[in-house]
């Protein structure tokens, strides 16, 4: 027996996300730094590559993945930032185009983000306003940040006064998902991941939702189920933005649990000790069911289907299961009447007609929001 290890090397699979002049693909599979490394030289041949990544990120994967990009000749330099939330902001910003321009990335290099949402959030706008626009490629690190974040070009950073409200449109020329970088993720992080998989499968593929309660073991031992999930994730993505590329229609359909999902977020006052995005979306994701039970849309086993495959995998589904929750209902319809999709004060709620059956559904009242959320409170 040999005392290396063997590594599993399949072929990665690849999504296309086809926009005029600005398509890209997705590569996804295990153990692929050579491989996006012989990728982004291709891209930018004896070039300049900054790679910009989180502190946690750094320590584990970013020598590997340096020595690969300078053995194929690229110039590489470094920025690495503190982890987390806090990272998206007007300083770090400030920070990393600064570092940008210091490098002499120029606009035909590439901006390389290492890291989860956050960092690729963060870069890929500095990408977006250096020089007025310089290419980027997505490496990204979470299993949210790779069936999620790195597809689509939304870039941005928070301000004071809310999230994601400072940012621009700049699509990735590249994006590689290692699964292999979800080895070193903590449980809860990939937990969280898995919220925004099943979300897909909510949305509009009953088929997507049901495999994924017949498989989630496999996905969660991140096997060739979890490159199979990640693919089907990016698929279901990628065929949202190609359609309706800066959100002015059936996009919104992505924030199926998420006007809930944030609402708590806020409310929390995005305190990761106790709810992280993705099980913010799966209390969300419950809640959207219910509601549409609620509003007679559809039939009480689709919100039962839902709560159970969101508990057989550990994840909350109760506003209750938020550690140390105290909100009243008023609280809750005040930060959902903040979120940034609510138009002149009506809501609009992404609802469900079936698994798989998603809508847009304009101009809730308030008042239906109000009753539902006293019921679910006292139950
Ligand atoms: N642009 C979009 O379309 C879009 C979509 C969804 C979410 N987001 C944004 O994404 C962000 C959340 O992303 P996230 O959940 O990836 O958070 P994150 O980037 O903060 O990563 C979560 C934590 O995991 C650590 N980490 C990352 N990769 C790791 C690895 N391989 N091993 C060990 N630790 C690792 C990070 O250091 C961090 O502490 C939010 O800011 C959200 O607004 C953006
Ligand atoms: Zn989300």
């Amino acid at each position: 027996m040999p005392n290396t290890p063997i590594l599993d090397v399949k072929p990665p699979q690849k999504v296309r996300v086809d926009l005029a002049g600005r398509g890209y693909d997705i590569w996804i599979g295990r153990h692929l730094t050579a491989f996006a490394a012989g990728h982004i030289a291709a891209l930018n041949p004896n070039g300049r590559v900054a790679v910009i990544t989180d502190e946690t990120v750094a320590s584990l994967h970013a020598k590997t993945l340096n020595a690969a990009l300078l053995e194929h000749g690229l110039t590489v330099s470094t920025c690495i930032l503190p982890s987390g939330e806090g990272s998206k902001s007007y300083a770090m910003l400030k920070h990393v185009c600064e570092a940008l321009i210091e490098a002499k990335i120029e606009r035909g290099d590439l901006v390389v983000t290492l890291g989860g949402g956050v960092m690729g959030d963060l870069a890929g706008f500095a990408a977006a306003i250096v020089r007025r626009g310089v290419r980027f490629v997505q490496l990204p690190t979470t299993l949210l940040s790779q069936v999620d974040s790195s597809v689509g070009g939304k870039t941005g950073i928070n301000s004071p006064q809310g999230k994601n409200l400072i940012g621009a449109f700049h699509q990735p020329s590249l994006v590689v998902a290692d699964i292999a970088y979800l080895d070193t993720l903590s449980p809860r992080e990939f937990r969280a991941g898995y919220a925004e998989v099943i979300k897909y499968g909510l949305i509009n593929d009953a088929a997507f939702f049901a495999w994924c309660e017949a498989q989630w073991r496999d996905v969660f031992a991140k096997g060739a189920a979890c490159t199979t999930a990640i693919a089907q994730s990016c698929l279901a993505k990628a065929a949202v933005v190609m359609r309706d590329e800066f959100e002015t229609g059936d996009r919104a359909l992505l924030n199926l649990g998420h006007t809930f999902g944030h609402a708590f977020e806020r409310l929390v006052r995005y305190d990761t000790a106790r709810l992280v995005h993705g099980e913010a979306v799966a209390i969300g994701l419950a809640l959207a069911f219910q509601f549409s039970h609620f509003l007679g849309l559809c039939t009480p086993d689709m919100p039962l289907r839902v709560i159970a495959h969101l508990k057989t995998v550990g994840l909350p589904t109760r506003i209750q299961d938020i550690p140390n929750f105290s909100a009243s209902v008023e609280d809750i319809v005040e930060a959902m009447l903040q979120d940034k999709k609510v138009q002149r004060g009506v809501l609009t709620f992404i609802l469900a007609q079936d698994i798989g059956q998603s809508f847009v559904a304009k101009g809730i009242e308030i008042d239906k929001v109000r009753q539902f959320l006293s019921g679910v409170l006292e139950a």
